[in-house]
C-alpha cells in the first residue's frame, strides 16, 4: 500500500468543525472594517523577494531566516508573502493610487513564515490586515486602535490588553541606536549569540529578546522614549490623550520595538495571557517612510494585522463561537420514482424558499437509515416522499426538533406550508 502524504509541517487544515469560528470572526471583522470606511483589497501571495528585503529589513528575523524564497522558472527570485503591508504599499504604488490621495484598505489571507511551529505559531497563518495610507495621524492612530478594540468587544473577547509605544523618527532612532550599541558593547560578554548578531545589524531587537538571562541587562538599557524628537513626543501625547478620551485602556511599554524595520512613531500590540507564549493577537504601527522607500511618493501610513488562528483560539476558549447552521428541511425519499421526484422537489423548494437549507438524502438507503441521517443533520423537519405519497400528490411533513405529529401536505402547497412552519 502506498503511504499517505503528510501535510507540510506548520501548515494546517481548517475543517468544518472549526470553520464556524473563522467565519464568525471574518463576518464581524468585515462589517466593522466597512463601517469605518475601509475597502477590501486582494494582493498577490507572491512578490519579488526584493520587496520584503527593502521593507521589512535585511536584518530582521523574517528576512534573515523565515522567508519561503524560490527562483521561478523565469529565474526571478520570488517570495511567499510573510505579511501583507509591503504588498499593499507596493500595490498602491504600482496602481497609482497615491498621488495625493488617501486610502483606507483592508485585506485578509494566508501569510508564510518558516518559524519553529508551536501552539499559536504556524508556517502558514492567516491575518486580517488593515492599512490607512495618506493619514499623518495621530487621529487615525487612535481611530485604528478604537476599531481593533471594537473587534474584541463584538467578539466578546475580554482577555486582551493594549500596549503602545513610540519609535520616533528614523533620525531620533539613529541617535538612540548608537547609545544602545554603546551600552550593549560595554556588556558584550553577557550577551547571547543571537543578541551579539543583532548588535551589528539590528540592536533594537535585543530589547525583544526572550532570554531570561538577559532580563537584567535589558532592563538597565537606555530607553527609546528618552531620545524621542519633539514632534514624535507630541504625536504620542496626542494619541494617549485620544485613547483616554475614548475610554480605551492602554499601557505604555517602552520596550515594544516590533520585529519589522519599517515602523516609525506609533507602534502597538494587543496581547493576551490566555494563549501561552504566543501572546500577540494583533500588532501594528505607523510606517511613514515605507512608501517612499519603495519608490512611491512620500506618504504617511499606519496599519495593523491580527492573527486569525490566535483570535479563533481565544474565541473557542471563551465559548464565543456561534452554533453551526443546520438545514431547515431534510428530504427523505424511497423508491426509484420517488427519488427522482425528490430531486425535482428539492430544486423547487430551493427556488421558492431562497436562503433556506434544503438537504436531500443522497445515495438511497432504507427509511430508518434516512431518518437517522435527517436527525443527525440537525434539520427542523423531515419531508417524506414515498411511492404512496407520490401517488397521492403529497409529501409527509415530520417535525424533528419539536412536538407534533406527522401530517400530509399537497406538493403544490409545500413551500408556503414550510415557510409558515419555520
Ligand atoms: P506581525 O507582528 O509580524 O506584524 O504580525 C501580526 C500578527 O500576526 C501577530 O500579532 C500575530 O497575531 C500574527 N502572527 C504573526 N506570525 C504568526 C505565526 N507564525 N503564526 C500565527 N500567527 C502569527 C505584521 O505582520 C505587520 N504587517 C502588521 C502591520 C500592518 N503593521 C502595519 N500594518
Amino acid at each position: 500500500m502506498t503511504h499517505p502524504i503528510q501535510p507540510v509541517r506548520g501548515m494546517n487544515d481548517v475543517l468544518p468543525a472549526d470553520i464556524g469560528a473563522w467565519q464568525h470572526l471574518e463576518q464581524v471583522a468585515r462589517s466593522i472594517f466597512e463601517a469605518y470606511g475601509y475597502e477590501e483589497v486582494r494582493v498577490p501571495l507572491v512578490e519579488h523577494t526584493e520587496l520584503f528585503k527593502r521593507s521589512i529589513g535585511e536584518f530582521t528575523d523574517i528576512v534573515e531566516k523565515e522567508m519561503y524564497t524560490f527562483e521561478d522558472l523565469g529565474g526571478d527570485s520570488l517570495t511567499l508573502r510573510p505579511e501583507a503591508t509591503a504588498g499593499i504599499a507596493r500595490a498602491a504604488i504600482s496602481n497609482g493610487l497615491l498621488r495625493g490621495q488617501r486610502h483606507k484598505l483592508w485585506c485578509s489571507g494566508a501569510m508564510f513564515r518558516h518559524e519553529r511551529p508551536q501552539k499559536g505559531r504556524y508556517r502558514q497563518f492567516y491575518q486580517l490586515d488593515v492599512e490607512a495610507l495618506g493619514y499623518p495621524g495621530p487621529d487615525v492612530d487612535a481611530e485604528l486602535i478604537a476599531l481593533s478594540a471594537r473587534l474584541w468587544r463584538e467578539l466578546k473577547l475580554a482577555r486582551v490588553r493594549l500596549t503602545i509605544n513610540s519609535l520616533g523618527t528614523p533620525a531620533s532612532r539613529q541617535v538612540y541606536r548608537e547609545r544602545l550599541v554603546q551600552y550593549f558593547r560595554a556588556h558584550e560578554s553577557a550577551l547571547d549569540e543571537d543578541s551579539r548578531r543583532r548588535l551589528l545589524g539590528n540592536p533594537l531587537r535585543i530589547l525583544d529578546s526572550k532570554n531570561p538571562d538577559l532580563r537584567g541587562l535589558i532592563d538597565g538599557a537606555p530607553l527609546l522614549t528618552e531620545y524621542l524628537d519633539e514632534e514624535s513626543r507630541q504625536h504620542f501625547a496626542a494619541l494617549c490623550g485620544a485613547l483616554e478620551a475614548m475610554g480605551i485602556e492602554y499601557q505604555v511599554n517602552p520596550r515594544l520595538v516590533r520585529g519589522l524595520d519599517y515602523y516609525s512613531r506609533t507602534v502597538f500590540e494587543w496581547i493576551t495571557d490566555a494563549l501561552g507564549a504566543q501572546d500577540a493577537v494583533c500588532s501594528g504601527g505607523r510606517y511613514d517612510g515605507l512608501i517612499a522607500q519603495l519608490g512611491g511618493e512620500a506618504t504617511p501610513a499606519i496599519g495593523f494585522a491580527a492573527g486569525i488562528e490566535r483570535i479563533v483560539a481565544l474565541l473557542s476558549q471563551a465559548g464565543g463561537v456561534p452554533p453551526p447552521r443546520c438545514p431547515d428541511v431534510y428530504l427523505v425519499a424511497s423508491g426509484e420514482r420517488a427519488e427522482r421526484a425528490a430531486l425535482r422537489l428539492a430544486e423547487q423548494l430551493r427556488d421558492a424558499l431562497p436562503g433556506r437549507g434544503v438537504v436531500l438524502n443522497l445515495g438511497g438507503g432504507n427509511f430508518k437509515t434516512q431518518f437517522r441521517r435527517a436527525d443527525r443533520s440537525g434539520a427542523q423537519f423531515a419531508l417524506i416522499l414515498g411511492e404512496d405519497e407520490l401517488d397521492r400528490g403529497v409529501a409527509a411533513v415530520k417535525p424533528l426538533r419539536r412536538e407534533g405529529s406527522q401530517s400530509d401536505c399537497p406538493l403544490a402547497q409545500l413551500p408556503a406550508h414550510i415557510a409558515s412552519l419555520l
